[in-house]
């Protein structure tokens, strides 16, 4: 695939000589991102980093990512600061945007807004999380940490539990997922909160195993990950937030859950932020991959930015 100039708004775009390629540089970013080498190949590129909605990790990791290689940010860290107050519309603020910064990630409140303002910025668009839809450069850093932590995905079983109804960076791990084969899904959900229909029937149309389940106990003792989400209450409905409060105790996992019920090598993965369902007593485990994964997630938006500049090849 070709990544100079282009858009990432859905994990669904890439292909596996694509993710390769990134994880490879994401790979040789590690003695920047730890700043025991200088790099200055973006300093002359400003980032613009724009989110609608709020934010720890994606927006701080991207900026870091940026500043690393050498470039510039430019944010806005409180929309009520913004024209939005005064009435702009989404797309006018884009276009203005867009005549700030080279490249910008985008992270809105509706599914498709993320496209809407690729259609509409003159410079590349990186989805930063639209709605309960996707979340690209999440999942690479996820996939990446897979990779990292087995040395392969291929043949993988990967469960993914909690509201995989609203998750959107579950929906987008899914789908990179497909690329790799063999790889096995157990889904673990409340009924009423389960994995789209649409990502079913991709995983379905690419011939991967998919197991949906509505109880965790003994679900996921052959999984080789288990990706917990937290039930995303912000974009339940009324009815969804008094049933997940019902149901909740159902979907937490902690230490002992991890060494009696799971396999020996399991690792356990979160995107963050955590509320009860990953206890914190699973934090000092090898198990827990989590805290790696946001390390990673600057190496692999290295990486992403660099080829979407096409400065791959000029960074040393
Ligand atoms: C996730 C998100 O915003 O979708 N966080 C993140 O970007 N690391 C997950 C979440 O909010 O639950």
């Amino acid at each position: 695939m070709k990544f100079e100039g282009e858009d990432i708004l859905s994990a669904g775009q890439f292909d596996r000589a694509g993710l390769d390629q990134l994880f490879t540089l994401a790979h040789r970013m590690r003695p920047i991102a730890q700043h025991e080498v200088s790099c200055h190949v973006l300093n002359n590129h400003i980032f613009g980093s724009w989110f609608f909605t709020e934010s720890t990790r994606t927006r701080l990791s991207g900026e870091t990512a940026f500043l690393r290689l050498g470039g510039h940010v430019v944010t806005m860290t409180d929309m009520k600061m913004s024209s939005e107050v005064k009435g702009e519309s989404f797309a006018d603020s884009i276009q203005v945007l867009a005549s700030f910064c080279d490249i910008m990630v985008v992270r809105c409140r509706q599914v498709g807004e993320a496209a809407m303002a690729a259609q509409i910025s003159s410079k590349p668009v990186i989805n930063g999380g639209d709605g309960s839809g996707e979340h690209p450069t999440q999942a690479l850093l996820d996939a990446f940490t897979i990779q990292e932590e087995f040395g392969t995905i291929d043949g993988l079983t990967v469960a993914m539990v909690g509201d995989l109804k609203n998750g959107r960076t579950v929906h987008s791990l899914a789908r990179l997922l497909l690329l790799y084969p063999g790889v096995k899904f157990i889904f673990v959900a409340p009924s009423f909160l389960p994995m789209p229909p649409e990502i079913l029937q991709e995983i379905d149309g690419k011939g991967h195993s998919c197991v949906e389940i509505d109880s965790l106990r003994d679900s996921v003792k052959q999984a080789d990950v288990i990706y917990m989400v937290r039930p995303q209450s912000e974009r339940m409905t009324a009815q969804e937030q008094a049933d997940v409060s019902m149901v909740l105790p159902q979907f937490r996992i902690d230490r002992e859950f991890v060494e009696k019920r799971c396999q020996p090598n399991v690792r356990v993965m979160h995107p963050l932020p955590r509320n009860s369902e990953l206890n914190r007593d699973i934090d000092p485990l090898p198990a827990a991959a989590y805290f790696r994964q946001v390390d990673n997630g600057i190496l692999v938006r290295m990486a992403l930015f660099l080829l979407l500049l096409g400065k791959e090849n000029k960074f040393v």
